[in-house]
């Protein structure tokens, strides 16, 4: 199946496809990255800007993310772009991100599609202004028959509101005899949830030095690896993407058995140092 976003591979500079080709013969990159974008705020207000000034410069990262992402091969990137508690914010705060929001997907989409990108939404998506719904709408069927990175947008989500609704469903399936009570099972569970369909997410990402997962995908992370860097979002890009990549790659996922057991299975990629001392070399060579 054609999965390759072909006008962003062609577009990167010679020592990025360096770095990529030394992440890709890692042979671990995560199936599923989710992503916590924190520190927008604080950006803005280091430099005397009003708030949205951060939210719009989080942007920037967004695209480059996205599209770091898609020319890796990565399966699924799932962005926290607005919590169900983010309706507590002023007014003037939350009617700015909808509008930076309307203004990404309309701005963004004829190049994702072009890029092979799937774009998908998880959350209370009626609570969001008809603009940004039918938008959002219109990027869901465009980009319904594309094979590459599927981009979830997690929008007015959380993953409480996610569990009770899955639960409040399963109920009534039992109500009405569709199902019974023994027949549920955390796969059965999963399959209720927003997230149905997907992997779960391997890695997740929190940019900002805060070290919570305040209510994301709180079912689906059982067994993710965890990655916290102070840089705040709007100064997260590639470089330190690549980092937290190479981190999750060395790191020995047991699922709950002992080290033999994974070393004996069949998953098991030994960390190779030649390619961490390139991988190394050439993240301080971009930085310098
Ligand atoms: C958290 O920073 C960030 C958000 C609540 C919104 C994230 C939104 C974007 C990056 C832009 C739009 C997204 C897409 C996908 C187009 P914060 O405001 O809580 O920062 P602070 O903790 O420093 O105050």
């Amino acid at each position: 199946m054609e999965r390759q976003p072909h006008q962003w591979l062609s577009e990167r500079s010679s020592e990025d496809v360096e770095c990529q080709r030394a992440l890709l013969a890692l042979e671990r990159l995560p199936r599923h990255v989710a992503i916590i974008m924190d520190g927008n705020g604080r950006w803005a207000t280091a430099r005397n800007l009003p708030r949205i000034a951060g939210h719009r410069e989080g942007i920037e990262s967004v695209r480059d993310i996205v599209k770091a992402s898609a020319e890796l091969g990565i399966g699924y990137l799932t962005l926290y772009a607005f919590s169900t508690e983010n309706w507590k914010r002023p007014e003037a705060e939350v009617s700015a991100l909808m509008r930076l929001l309307e203004y990404y997907l309309r701005a963004e989409l004829d190049e994702l599609d072009r890029n092979n990108v799937r774009i998908n939404a998880i959350g209370k998506l009626v609570a969001l202004p008809t603009r940004v719904q039918r938008i959002l709408t219109r990027a869901i069927e465009r980009t319904a028959g594309n094979t590459g990175l599927v981009l979830t947008l997690a929008l007015s989500y959380s993953g409480r509101w996610d569990i009770v609704r899955a639960v409040q469903m399963i109920a009534l399936d039992v109500r009405r005899g569709k199902l019974s009570p023994e027949d549920i099972s955390d796969e059965l569970f999963g399959s209720y949830l927003s997230t149905a369909g997907m992997p779960e997410p391997d890695l997740l990402i929190r940019t900002s030095g805060e070290l919570r997962v305040s209510n994301f995908l709180l079912w689906e992370i059982a067994y993710a690896e965890l990655y916290s860097t102070a840089t705040l979002w709007p100064d997260f890009r590639r470089q330190e993407y690549y980092h937290a990549l190479a981190n999750y790659a060395r790191r020995e996922r047991r699922f709950g058995m002992t080290s033999e057991q994974v070393s004996a299975s069949s998953n098991s990629v030994p960390y190779r140092t030649y390619i961490k001392e390139l991988f190394d070399t050439l993240v301080q060579r971009r930085k310098g």
